[in-house]
């Protein structure tokens, strides 16, 4: 490569800020081993009269008209209340997703995606969030689903530990740059490091 072509793709790398995101599956054929249910948090299904508590807990999306469609479409989502109300929740969608601009993951029959999960900061670190993911597994299992699919940034470390925790692996990586930190480019997948050789 000429010295030109170099200095200019180094300069374009140094604007590039780049963020890796983790593709996780779990299959759901194997066996799925949930604890006792946590104390005085109640586990159903969400309806759309909960959406609005939903989006408060975490500012999920900005309005609950996308989620009350998505809802009437076949996403399942899943909460956990007490008398001072949901506590948290996890949702669940059958349909290919837009992860972002360039990326829609495409799911196969048979495959779910976990669009999130999330457990409110007090009961944070009981067990909770892997309760209710080991029940979702356990409901879409059920409900004929064989795999399930998941994602996160590779800095969520919490999110990730409890995904492996659970048996969910990787899939693959996927590096996501954006260019002078606005632009994003198309993502691509980060190959798998070589194996050392045992010779
Ligand atoms: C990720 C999240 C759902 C975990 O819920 P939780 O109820 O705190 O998780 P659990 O108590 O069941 O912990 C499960 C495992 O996660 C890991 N974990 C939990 N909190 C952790 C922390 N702060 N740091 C590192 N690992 C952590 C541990 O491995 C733990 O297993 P262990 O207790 O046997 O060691 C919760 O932290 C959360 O809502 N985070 C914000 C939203 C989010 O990141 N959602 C994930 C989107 S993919």
């Amino acid at each position: 490569m000429s010295p030109f072509r170099a200095s200019i793709r180094q300069i374009a790398r140094k604007m590039e800020t780049c963020e890796e995101w983790i593709e996780l599956v779990r299959d759901l054929r194997e066996p799925i081993a949930v604890g006792p249910p946590p104390a005085d948090l109640h586990l159903r299904w969400a309806r759309e009269q909960d959406l609005f508590a939903i989006n408060a807990l975490e500012g999920f999306v900005k309005e609950t008209d996308f989620m009350a469609a998505s809802l009437r479409r076949g996403d399942r989502c899943l909460v956990l209340e007490d008398e001072d109300g949901i506590q948290a929740f996890t949702w669940v969608t059958f349909r290919d997703f837009k992860l972002a601009l360039w990326y829609t993951l495409a799911l196969e029959a048979g495959e779910c995606y976990l669009v999130y999960i999330f457990v409110h900061p007090y009961f944070a670190g009981r067990g909770v969030g892997s309760w209710l993911l080991g029940k979702l597994m356990i409901e879409m299992r059920d409900l004929g689903a064989v795999r399930m699919i998941s994602g996160m940034y590779s800095n969520w470390h919490a999110s990730f530990a409890m995904h492996t925790k659970l048996g969910f692996r990787i899939r693959r990586t996927l590096s996501q740059c954006r260019l002078l930190n606005i632009f994003p480019t198309p993502p691509k997948e980060v190959p798998e490091p070589v194996k050392a050789s045992r010779e």
